[in-house]
C-alpha cells in the first residue's frame, strides 16, 4: 500500500481486514450451518431458512405464448411484452423499466399497487401494444412469499427496506388484481406469482436444461433450486421423485459471525434481526456497512482530517452499491471524493474499505453457492448451470471475481463443472415461463 498511508491508518485497515475475512474453515462451518437450516426448513421447523415451495418444476422448453410480465424488484419495476416459442426461445417483444418512488416504499399497500398498474397501463400506451392480444399476466413479486397455488400467495415479511402497510399477511396477486380493476385493466389474467429467483431460474432452464440453480445478487439476495418431493417433509402427498423449485429466501439465513459494522447497520435498519447474510452481502447494505466504517474512522481522525467530510459519508445509505463501484473503478471524483476534499490517501483507504467489504460478500455468496450444489448433488457428479441475476454480480468490479474463487476454493478441481450464467431480465422472462407451466395441482389449506 502507498507511503502517504500513516501507520495508524494502516493498522486499522489490516485489522478491518481480519475482521471481515471468512477464511476457508469458517466458510466449511457456513456451509454446514446452512445445510442444518435448509433441512430444518424443509421439515417445517423453526429454521432461518424459509424454504419456501413454488408451486413449479422446471420448464421443459416446450411452453409457448405470449405474456406480459411485470417485476416488482427493490428498486425498480419491470414491465415486459414475452414470446415463448415453444422451442427453447424466448423473444423480449418490449421492455420498459420504472424507478420505485422512494416515498411509495413506505406508503399504503393501494398506492403501490396502484403504481404498478400505472406503469402497466404506461407501458401499453409507450410501447403501442395491442391491449387485445395480451390477456396472461405473469408476476414477479421479489420478497419472500408463502405460496398458496402457482398464481396466489400470502406476502409473509417486507425485506430489501420496504415497509408499506396493508399488504403483509395479504395475497399480493389478488391485490394486483385489484389495482388492475380500478385502473381498467381488469381483462389481464394474473397466471403465475413467482419470486425473481425462481423467474430467473426458470429462464435459464428454459434456454438449457442444465441450469438448476437460480441465484439473485443485486439490491436483495437469494437463490431456488429443485428439490424433490420426498424431501419436502413439510408439504406431506407430493410426487416423492416429482420437483418442485423452492425459493430459499437465503437472504435471512443467520448462523453467521458478525461484527460491530454489522450489527451497528442491523440496529439502525427497519428490520432488526431479520435478513442478516442480506445485510452482509446485498447491494442495497454494502454501501451503508462501508459508510459506517468510515464514520468511525473519521471520528477517529483516521480520515479527513482536516477537511470538510464528503456528503456522501453523512447521511444514512448515501454511499450506494453503484458509487463503491466508482470507486473501486478510480473514479472517485464522481462520487463527490475530488482532490478539494479528499487526500490521495482518503481516496486509497475508502478503496481499500469498499474492497474488504465487498470480498466478505463475494466469499459468502459463492460459499452459499457451494452449498446448494452440494447439498444437490454432494459429489458432483453431474454439471450445474447457475443462472445469476442482479447488477452486483454483473457491475461491480472483482464481484463475480470472488465468486468463481470461492467455489474453487471449496469444491476444488470439481468446480469446473459449474457454470455461472449472467442471465438478464430473466426474472420477468422466467415468471412468463412459469405462467406456461403447468401448474402441479397442488394448493395449500388457508389458514
Ligand atoms: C430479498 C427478498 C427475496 C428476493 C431477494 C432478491 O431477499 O426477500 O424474495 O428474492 O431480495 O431480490
Amino acid at each position: 500500500m502507498n507511503k502517504e498511508i500513516s501507520p495508524a491508518l494502516r493498522d486499522f485497515l489490516a485489522s478491518l481486514e481480519q475482521l471481515f475475512f471468512i477464511d476457508q474453515k469458517e466458510l466449511e462451518e457456513v456451509i454446514a450451518g446452512f445445510h442444518g437450516e435448509m433441512r430444518s426448513g424443509l421439515a417445517g421447523k423453526k429454521s432461518s431458512l424459509k424454504m419456501i415451495p413454488s408451486f413449479v418444476k422446471r420448464p421443459a422448453g416446450t411452453e409457448k405464448g405470449d405474456f406480459l410480465a411485470v417485476d416488482l424488484g427493490g428498486t425498480n419495476i419491470r414491465v415486459l411484452a414475452v414470446r415463448l416459442d415453444g422451442n427453447r426461445h424466448a423473444t423480449l417483444i418490449a421492455a420498459h423499466r420504472f424507478a420505485i418512488p422512494t416515498k411509495l416504499t413506505g406508503g399504503t399497500g393501494a398506492r403501490l399497487f396502484d403504481f404498478i398498474a400505472g406503469c402497466i397501463g404506461q407501458f401499453f400506451a409507450q410501447h403501442q401494444i395491442d391491449r387485445q392480444h395480451y390477456h396472461d399476466l405473469a408476476f414477479t413479486f421479489s420478497f419472500p412469499v408463502e405460496q398458496i397455488a402457482v398464481a396466489s400467495g400470502r406476502l409473509i415479511s417486507w425485506t430489501k427496506g420496504f415497509s408499506v402497510t396493508g399488504v403483509e399477511g395479504r395475497d399480493v396477486a389478488a391485490l394486483l388484481r385489484e389495482a388492475l380493476a380500478r385502473n381498467q385493466m381488469g381483462f389481464l389474467n394474473i397466471v403465475a406469482l413467482t419470486n425473481d429467483t425462481v423467474g430467473t431460474l426458470a429462464a435459464q432452464s428454459y434456454a438449457d436444461p442444465a441450469g438448476d440453480i437460480g441465484v439473485i445478487l443485486g439490491t436483495g439476495t437469494n437463490a431456488c433450486y429443485p428439490e424433490k418431493g420426498k424431501n419436502i417433509k413439510k408439504l406431506p402427498g407430493l410426487d416423492p421423485a416429482g420437483e418442485i423449485i423452492i425459493n430459499i429466501e437465503w437472504g435471512n439465513f443467520n448462523k453467521l459471525k458478525t461484527n460491530i459494522y454489522d450489527r451497528l447497520l442491523d440496529r439502525a435498519s427497519n428490520n432488526r434481526q431479520q435478513q442478516q447474510l442480506e445485510k452482509m452481502v446485498s447491494g442495497m447494505y454494502l454501501g451503508e456497512l462501508a459508510r459506517l466504517i468510515i464514520v468511525r474512522m473519521i471520528k477517529q481522525r483516521l480520515l479527513f482530517t482536516d477537511k470538510k467530510v464528503p456528503e456522501v459519508f453523512q447521511k444514512k445509505y448515501a454511499l450506494t452499491a453503484e458509487k463503491m463501484a466508482q470507486i473501486a473503478q478510480g473514479n472517485p471524483s464522481r462520487v463527490g471524493l475530488g482532490p478539494q476534499n479528499a487526500s490521495p490517501a482518503d481516496v486509497l483507504a475508502i478503496r481499500e474499505i469498499c474492497r474488504i467489504v465487498t470480498l466478505r460478500a463475494g466469499r459468502l455468496a459463492g460459499g452459499l453457492i457451494a452449498a446448494v450444489i452440494r447439498w444437490m448433488d454432494n459429489d458432483l457428479a453431474s454439471s450445474h448451470t447457475v443462472a445469476v441475476d442482479g447488477s452486483l454480480f454483473e457491475k461491480y468490479p472483482g464481484f463475480r471475481d470472488s465468486v468463481t474463487a470461492t467455489l474453487q476454493e471449496i469444491l476444488g478441481a470439481r468446480s469446473s463443472k459449474i457454470r455461472l450464467k449472467t442471465i438478464k431480465d430473466g426474472s420477468g422472462i422466467g415468471a412468463a415461463i412459469v405462467g406456461a407451466v403447468a401448474s402441479l395441482n397442488i394448493t395449500r389449506r388457508q389458514p
